[in-house]
Order: structure tokens, then C-alpha cells, then sequence
């Protein structure tokens, strides 16, 4: 089996080259560190590496195959350094396939982290309230999503180290998330639970949208996280997601929607968040 799935991957002229050529640019700024977390920071949510110390930034125009990010509120870098007792990796600024990327461009932070010997990844995200309970600035704990993309990251040939066929019953570590929920009792941070939905964005949901992804049994909706977690998955790395309401969604919200009232908000919730991330890794 396994012989096979590298010979289908060199048959398609590609692979594992752009992720590979990523990792030795950050292999080199890592010194002794080998961090075993990554963090993936979401919209106005990058303010969390300024907590870390001894922090190295690597600007993505330094890494083969990362586009500079074009969203207002990512800024584009990932960031190595200390935080809550532990080396960690962040990736401050993520790819969307709404501006146009590929599925390996989204993905291929996560599978670089991997490849770097990180196990475990702590995703956050800005997100739509469809919960008729949420507020802006809940925070909740991602149990599970629903991928209205309908794109997969692992689509085509099998990429060496992953899955054809990821199990995906437990996307969200439940582990990981009993851990979650102790850090925000000891803590006391309000933490609320529920399924997130990744649709392709840019546009905001009309109100049937909303409507129909209650049905469909979302919480929260958002632009990002899916794809990754199902490359993360794919690779065997354990997956953690925060989302951050930062606006009740389409219908719900008594006003329009708009990309600042997001960042505002992101900027509102960042110590909550904080206090969640640097929790759980804490006790990892
Ligand atoms: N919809 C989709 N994505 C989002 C939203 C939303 O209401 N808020 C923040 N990201």
C-alpha cells in the first residue's frame, strides 16, 4: 500500500516539494526549538504572538510557497517562540480559499507544521453567531464542523504521510476538549460548544443561508478552519478549534455584517482566548 501511494505521487509531478522546501526555510530559524504545538491565528486574533518571548518572525515572503496574506487583519508571518511553558510554532495570517488560493496553498501551512514534528494544533477563527444563544464575544469551543466548501484539501494524489481515507469521527480531540473546558472553569472564562460550518465566503450568508445552516445543525459560521483540520487530520496531528463570535450572523443580527465590526470584536475576546490557548498548552 504504502509503495503504491508513492508511486502514484511521483507519477503527479508534485507533492510533498512546496511543503518540504517550507520547512527547511523555518527549519533554519528554529535553532534548538522543536515545537510540538502550532497555532493558527484567525482574523484580528495574530495579537496572541505578542505574548510570546525569545519570538522569531518569519515573514511568509521568506518561505517558498506562501503568499502574502491580502486580508485586512492577518498580518502575514509565522512567528516561533515560548508561550505558556512551551516552544510553539503560530501562523499568524492564514490562507483563504476566497482570496483565490488553491486547497495546498490553504493547506499548506498545516502540513508544513507537521512535517516540522508539530502534533498537536490549536485553530482559531472569526465566526458567525447562529446559535439564537450566542452574543457577540462568545467564545466557543468547535465539537465539530460541517464542510459546506465542498472542497477537500486531500483531493488528488496521496501525499506521503497521510491518509486516503482520514477517519474523521473525532475531528476536534475530545482530550483536547475536556482539557479546554477545564482551563475555562479554572479560569473562568465563558466557553460555549457547538458545531462550526465552513462555507467559500467572501460574501457574508443571506438570511435563508443562515436559516438552512441552523437546520443543517451548525452553531457557527465561518470561512476557514475545515480545510485545515482535514489536512491536520489527515496527517495524524490533533486538532483544537476556538471560534470567536464576533458578529450574530445574517438575520439574526438586528445590522448589517462588515469585516470591521469582526475585527472589533476578534480585539474584544483576544484576552479570553488567550487565557483558553495559553491554558491548554500549558498542560499539554
Ligand atoms: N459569516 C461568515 N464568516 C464570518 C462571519 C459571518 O457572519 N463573521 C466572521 N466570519
Amino acid at each position: 500500500m504504502a509503495e503504491r501511494t508513492e508511486k502514484v505521487w511521483r507519477e503527479s509531478g508534485e507533492g510533498t516539494g512546496a511543503i518540504e522546501a517550507a520547512a527547511d526555510t523555518i527549519r533554519g530559524k528554529l535553532g534548538r526549538r522543536r515545537p510540538k504545538v502550532g497555532i493558527v491565528l484567525g482574523s484580528g486574533l495574530g495579537g496572541l504572538t505578542q505574548q510570546f518571548s525569545d519570538a522569531v518572525r518569519i515573514p511568509y515572503r521568506e518561505i517558498a510557497g506562501f503568499p502574502d496574506t491580502t486580508v485586512i487583519g492577518h498580518s502575514g508571518e509565522l512567528v516561533v517562540g515560548r508561550f505558556a511553558g512551551k516552544d510553539v510554532l503560530a501562523q499568524a495570517g492564514r490562507f483563504h480559499l476566497y482570496e483565490g488560493h488553491s486547497l495546498s496553498t490553504v493547506a499548506l501551512p498545516v502540513r508544513t507544521f507537521a512535517s516540522l514534528g508539530v502534533q498537536t494544533l490549536l485553530l482559531t477563527n472569526a465566526a458567525g453567531g447562529i446559535r439564537r444563544t450566542f452574543s457577540s464575544g462568545t467564545v466557543m469551543l468547535i465539537a465539530d464542523h460541517i464542510n459546506l466548501t465542498f472542497r477537500n484539501p486531500l483531493i488528488g494524489p496521496v501525499l506521503p504521510g497521510e491518509d486516503r481515507f482520514p477517519d474523521m469521527s473525532d475531528p476536534y480531540d475530545q482530550s483536547l476538549r475536556e482539557l479546554a473546558r477545564m482551563v475555562a472553569m479554572d479560569r473562568r472564562i465563558p466557553l460555549q460548544e457547538g458545531v462550526y460550518v465552513q462555507l467559500l465566503g467572501p460574501s457574508f450568508e443571506t438570511p435563508a443561508e443562515i436559516r438552512m445552516l441552523d437546520r443543517l445543525g451548525a452553531d457557527a459560521v465561518g470561512m476557514s478552519t475545515v480545510v485545515e483540520v482535514i489536512a491536520a487530520r489527515a496527517r495524524g496531528v490533533r486538532c483544537l478549534g476556538f471560534s470567536v463570535v464576533t458578529n450574530l450572523a445574517s438575520g439574526i443580527s438586528p445590522t448589517k455584517l462588515n469585516h470591521e465590526e469582526v475585527l472589533e470584536t476578534a480585539n474584544r475576546v483576544r484576552g479570553e482566548l488567550e487565557g483558553l490557548v495559553g491554558g491548554v498548552i500549558e498542560r499539554l
